[in-house]
């Protein structure tokens, strides 16, 4: 296979694909990054033109869309019957029309979102999501397999940049809450870092089960939308109080509010304003 892009996530795909035996193409802007995988077997292409041609299957992984593009440009002559596995985040239109782009260009396209981080890569815990053409995902499995644990999500390219960004959002939201708690807590001499890994993370990771149920806009019976609302203003108030923004955590706690309704954020605002006075 080739690897096109050898940035942190890049260089840990040319690993996992070299410690399993794949002849290894590699190119990447900065050519020196290629240096050790080169020492540990792969072979360094001069230019992506090279890269390309070198292999049935060409797996992407830049720091975009435009850079993608940019890239493969020059080499679209090179696309005909071969795989172009593009592990780029973007969002779903991005992956649909470079789809389109290479078809037109006499490739398959596979789009995928990287569920991991660098360190994980060839290891049991690693996810890519996969969409686009499942004959191909089907024909290159073993060699996607040995990058992570390979789900194909459906024939929709958009599919799987959809999925990933969806769940990078849930992992920002938790992240941004997880700051803003901190910051409270050190308003009052609290060491933050203490008290995310002593208090946070044990009480988040109880709460897990009940996440599922959190899904949709429904009224919970024990835990009503009514009496969140007052929580969320107090929340919002306490951080007001202690001299920090609520406005952020404010628009974040929106949707546990019926999605039909765009005046939550406003209303929640009105209300810590109002339990203010
Ligand atoms: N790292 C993670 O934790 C992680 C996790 C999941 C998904 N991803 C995704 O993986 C992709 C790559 O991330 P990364 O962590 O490898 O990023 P990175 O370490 O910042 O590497 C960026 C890569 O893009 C190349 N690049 C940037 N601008 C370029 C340009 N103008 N022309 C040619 N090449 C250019 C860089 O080449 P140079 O080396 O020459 O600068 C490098 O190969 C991203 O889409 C990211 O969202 C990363």
């Amino acid at each position: 296979m080739t690897v096109l892009g050898l940035g942190a996530m890049g260089r840990a795909l040319a690993e996992a694909a070299l410690a399993a035996g794949h002849p290894t193409i590699v190119w990447n802007r900065s050519a020196g990054k290629a240096d050790d995988l080169v020492a540990r077997g792969a072979v360094r292409a001069a230019t992506v033109t090279e890269a390309v041609r070198a292999a049935p299957v060409v797996i992407a992984c830049v720091l975009d869309y435009p850079v993608l593009r940019d890239l493969l440009t020059p080499a679209a002559g090179e696309l005909a019957g071969r795989a172009l596995v593009n592990l780029t985040n973007g969002t779903p239109d991005d992956a649909r029309r470079t789809g389109e782009w290479v078809a037109g260009h006499g490739g398959d396209y596979l789009d995928g979102g990287i569920m991991a981080v660098p360190q994980m890569i060839g290891r049991p815990g690693a996810l890519i999501l996969y969409s686009g053409s499942r004959e191909v995902f089907d024909r290159h499995r073993a060699v996607l397999d040995v990058l992570a644990e390979s789900d194909h999500l459906g024939a929709d390219a958009g599919l799987a940049a959809l999925y990933d960004l969806a769940m990078l959002g849930g992992m920002y939201g938790m992240f941004a809450g997880a700051r803003h708690a901190a910051a409270l807590v050190a308003t009052v001499g609290g060491d933050p870092v203490r008290f995310v890994e002593q208090r946070l993370v044990p009480w988040l990771t109880a709460l897990l089960p009940v996440l599922p149920s959190t899904a949709e806009a429904d009224d919970p019976a024990d835990s009503s939308v009514a009496m969140q609302r007052v929580a969320i203003a107090n929340i919002i108030r306490a951080s007001r109080e202690q001299g920090l923004s609520g406005d952020l955590l404010a628009h974040l706690l929106a949707p546990i509010a019926p999605p039909a309704d765009p005046r939550i954020t406003e209303d929640v605002l009105r209300l810590a304003d109002r339990t203010a006075g």
